[in-house]
């Protein structure tokens, strides 16, 4: 069942649903491909709630949610927690609207407006996880790997702990996939998160492996990273680049692949040039022209982020779809 439910986290989701929520995305892009569209949440209401900023989040909930009929309210100055309490607030929410997303810091925000609004909530980023990049980025490898997912290896390079860290290593488990975060030691995932996994592994075929050894790159279908220093922690950018630079993804770690068909992923925006004003901060104080990946790697066939960008749509789509209609039941 899949109508009334929330996505906070993929943990929340078996490998069945998510297997179907993969298959609804496939569709979906395709009918777009068609101009097709079946206006699935026609009168429908949605609201964004957004703590932290974004470009792909917002637009892809916004243009799938005018694709399905439905209109959508974008929220950045609410009273909610300064005027309102979260419990308050949500119980409004879900009075006006279908389904609400929340981008911001705390997991418990997005936690307890599921807990209050009694209609769909959905997480778009916070600082533990990131579950709709995940269906995106499950849905690209899908387009990109010639193999099932539960043969695909897996290298996650960089922040292993971060949102994207976390989440990702949570999609492999469930998927089935080879799942190597390859990190300095003292951004390994958290120890009780990585432990849960390994149990979850045994049953879904998966495997989690942690290496702070570039060299665990060898024989990757996949390379993904993100950047260094997360929304909210900017002031951490000296210790990141520090700890870092030995694990920026650039043309010499895919070759240690030794796969030449390896796909490069991330999850975006990137700093892979000079042509962002934090980009020109950080090249002015630590004269870094490049930060988590080479301008040469993103530039390259190997990659294919713009592709995965775009799944977000598709993604989302099928995932407000999947919760506010029996299009799944
Ligand atoms: N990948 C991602 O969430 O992008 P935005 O921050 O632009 O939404
Ligand atoms: N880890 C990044 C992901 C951005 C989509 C952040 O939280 O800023």
């Amino acid at each position: 069942m899949f109508k009334g439910r929330h996505l906070l986290t993929l943990l929340d989701y078996t490998p069945e649903e998510i297997r179907a929520l993969l298959d609804l995305a496939h569709q979906v892009k395709r009918e777009k491909r068609e101009r097709i569209f079946p206006e699935r949440m026609k009168n429908m209401n949605i609201v964004l709630l957004f703590e932290k900023t974004s470009t792909r989040t917002r637009c892809a909930f916004e243009v799938a949610a005018n694709d399905e009929g439905a209109k959508v309210t974008f929220l950045s100055n609410s009273q909610m927690g300064k005027k309102e309490s979260l419990e308050d607030t949500a119980k409004v929410l879900g009075r006006f609207y279908d389904g609400i997303e929340f981008r911001g810091f705390e997991q418990t925000t997005v936690e307890l407006l599921a807990k209050y609004a009694g209609v769909p909530v959905w997480n778009g980023l916070t600082d533990l996880y990131h579950p709709t990049q995940v269906l995106a980025d499950l849905m690209t490898i899908e387009e990109h790997v010639k193999k099932p997912l539960n043969q695909v290896k897996f290298c996650y390079v960089g922040d292993a702990r971060n949102n994207m860290g976390n989440s990702l290593m949570i999609g492999c488990a469930k998927m089935g996939m080879h799942f190597v975060g390859i990190a300095p030691k003292s951004l390994f995932p958290d120890p009780a998160l990585t432990a849960k996994l390994q149990d979850l592994c045994k049953t879904t075929g998966a495997s989690i492996t942690l290496s702070d050894n570039i060299d665990a790159v060898d024989g990757a279908d996949v390379i993904y990273t993100d950047v260094w220093v997360s929304m909210g922690e900017e002031a951490q950018f000296a210790e990141r680049i520090n700890l870092l630079q030995p694990y920026r993804v650039t043309m010499d770690m895919l070759k240690r692949t030794n796969n030449p068909d390896v796909v490069f992923l991330h999850c975006l925006p990137s700093f892979h040039d000079l042509e962002t004003a934090v980009g020109r901060q950080i090249f002015d104080e630590y004269e870094l022209t490049e930060m988590e990946v080479t301008d040469e790697v993103f530039r390259s066939r190997h990659s294919v982020v713009f592709d995965e960008a775009e799944n977000r749509m598709h993604t989302i789509k099928a995932v407000m779809v999947a919760t506010t209609t029996d299009t799944l039941d």
